[in-house]
């Protein structure tokens, strides 16, 4: 499908502007909440929400928003012609933490088919874009995914889902079971930046269940666009609404996968 390039540039201004509300918040004492026990939300995800629901609307009000922080659980039943996957911020907690890994992450779905996507990470000015069959670029330069070509070579990385207390046999366990073969596993507490630096060749893979679509809809449109593989977690076609992700360069991806499967066995 040919997507207009007004969609493409809506992307980028949502995602620049969505930085600069985070940055006029951060590091200043952010009020923040709890949605869960160790599920936070900060005001400042609200006003990108906010911002950017109000974008949409009054742009192309007959687009779907599935977003975060005002999500109603009724918008992913169809393929709508087209719906706008938003997380305001990726990497909450890091936000409320005066932590400088966060990022907006935002991706544009087109009867059911991942066709635009942009992240943007305001304290490293690093915007990626993607548009299927187009490429992924960092701040305009392409992507290249990396090279490495076993496991025992790779740098890895994941994320624990806020479940973690009651799952950490499961999370730590298979966390544990990639440590023992590869060159290092980086957990840096944003899915988006994650897929983001395996499409520009930081990271070797990332694996990670139990997430949203709005965590990894567009970090995986880079990584396809990079070159990468994108995958459910046991190497099954992915789907961006089933909440589980296995990103790699390609080449280590069986291999990935193989682990996975181990550990899944163990578990039983
Ligand atoms: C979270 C981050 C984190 C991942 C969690 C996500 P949020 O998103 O992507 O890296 O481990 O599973 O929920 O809550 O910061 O938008
Ligand atoms: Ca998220
Ligand atoms: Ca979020």
């Amino acid at each position: 499908m040919s997507i207009p390039s007004v969609f493409v540039a809506t992307a980028i201004e949502a995602v620049l502007r969505a930085g600069e509300i985070q940055l006029s918040y951060f590091g200043r004492g952010v009020r923040v909440k709890k949605k869960g026990v160790i599920d936070l939300v900060t005001e400042a995800d609200l006003a990108v929400e906010e911002m950017f629901r109000d974008l949409i609307n009054s742009r192309f009000p007959s687009h779907l928003v599935l977003a975060e922080e005002q999500y109603q659980g009724d918008v992913i039943k169809d393929k709508p012609e087209f719906r706008w996957i938003f997380d305001p911020i990726d990497g909450t907690t890091n936000f409320a933490h005066d932590l400088p890994i966060f990022c907006s992450s935002l991706a544009l779905e087109a009867a059911g088919r991942l066709e635009v996507a942009a992240v943007y990470d305001p304290t490293r000015r690093e915007l990626f874009t993607a548009e299927r069959g187009g490429g992924a670029f960092l701040n305009g330069i392409p992507l290249k995914i990396s090279t490495a070509e076993q496991l025992v070579d790779s740098v890895l990385s994941t994320g624990f889902p806020y479940d973690v207390h009651d799952t950490i046999d499961d999370v730590v366990g298979l966390f544990a079971k990639f440590t023992g073969q590869v060159r290092a596993v980086r957990r840096l507490g944003s899915a988006a930046l994650d897929l983001c630096y395996v499409a520009a060749g930081r990271l070797d893979g990332f694996w990670e269940q139990r997430l949203q679509a709005w965590d990894i809809a567009a970090g995986a449109l880079l990584v396809e666009e990079a070159g990468g593989r994108i995958s459910g977690l046991s190497g099954g076609k992915f789907n961006v609404h089933a909440g589980e992700v296995l990103a790699s360069n390609g080449v280590i991806h069986d291999a990935m996968v193989a682990v996975i499967k181990d550990h899944a066995k163990a578990l039983d």
